[in-house]
């Protein structure tokens, strides 16, 4: 039967946010789910700042004990050299970053990241203690040509070819059709890309990497709409853009379990 998976719900502030501002929103998140006594242990909470912010993000999470996760929003495949204007996961774990996220679709359109550099990133961030939480997803083309799940799996396989049966990693499945546009997928398109992600983790890793790894769903996710995608089977948590920008909103989306069942 089910593994339990701790749902994650992730906040990719893209760029956005410098180190002052991030320390005004991180302190107000935290409270708005203190005050509404969120259960941390029950549904996991993280931002991923800009780089230039995680440092006073550790320091702030770490003087006021706070619950929230925090990571980064890329890493280099090296880890340190002439690599100009790059950042090393060793950087991101000695600043107690948890996770990173790896080949956001963002990154694999402005910066033509390939799937064989998302490989060999999530090979660098599990070098260094990081949870990959690796970004897969068709664009409206590839959805048109392919059918929903044939892009995301085939980028996720590459992934999985460079990484054991043990690796600790997030998946999280954005159709880029979705993201930022304001039309998210439904819960039920959500759910099928997530159940084939999950079958082939199973295949090239093995039923229990695939029952214990996270999928997410992001795009366009709002607290209106998060409990639907909540509601599926293999749908555990959220990347969350625009809306985790938004302390009201980002906390509302954290406290899911409040409005599973009323959609
Ligand atoms: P969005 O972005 O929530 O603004 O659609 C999601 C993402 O890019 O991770």
């Amino acid at each position: 039967m089910g593994v339990a998976r701790t749902p994650l719900i992730a906040g990719n502030w893209k760029m956005n946010l410098d180190h002052l501002q991030s320390i005004a929103f991180v302190q107000k998140l935290a409270w708005a789910l203190r005050d509404a006594k969120h259960s941390f242990s029950d549904v996991e909470v993280a931002v991923f700042p800009p780089f230039t912010d995680l440092r006073s993000v550790q320091t702030l999470i770490a003087a006021d004990k706070l619950e929230l996760g925090h990571g980064a929003q890329d890493l280099s495949v090296h880890d340190s050299g002439a690599y100009t204007g790059e950042i090393s996961g060793a950087f991101l774990s000695a600043l107690a970053c948890r996770y990173v996220i790896i080949g956001h679709s963002e990154r694999r359109q402005y910066h033509h990241e390939s799937d064989e550099v998302v490989a060999q990133k999530t090979v660098a961030a599990l070098r260094h203690g990081l949870v990959p939480v690796v970004c897969v997803g068709e664009t409206a083309e590839d959805l048109e040509a392919h059918g929903p799940s044939a892009v995301p799996v085939a980028q996720l396989q590459v992934v999985l070819d460079a990484i054991s049966v043990d690796a600790d990693v997030v998946v999280a499945y954005e159709p880029v059709w979705a993201i930022g546009s304001g039309q998210a997928a439904t819960p039920e398109q959500a759910q099928q890309v997530c159940a084939a992600l999950r079958a082939a983790i199973a295949e090239k890793l093995g039923e229990d990497a695939a029952a214990r790894t996270r999928i997410l769903y992001g795009g366009s996710v709002k607290s209106g709409n998060i409990a639907g995608f909540m509601n599926q089977k293999d749908v555990d948590g959220a990347l969350v853009g625009g809306a985790s920008l938004d302390v009201d909103e980002f906390s509302a989306i954290a406290r899911f379990r409040q409005h599973v069942g009323t959609v």
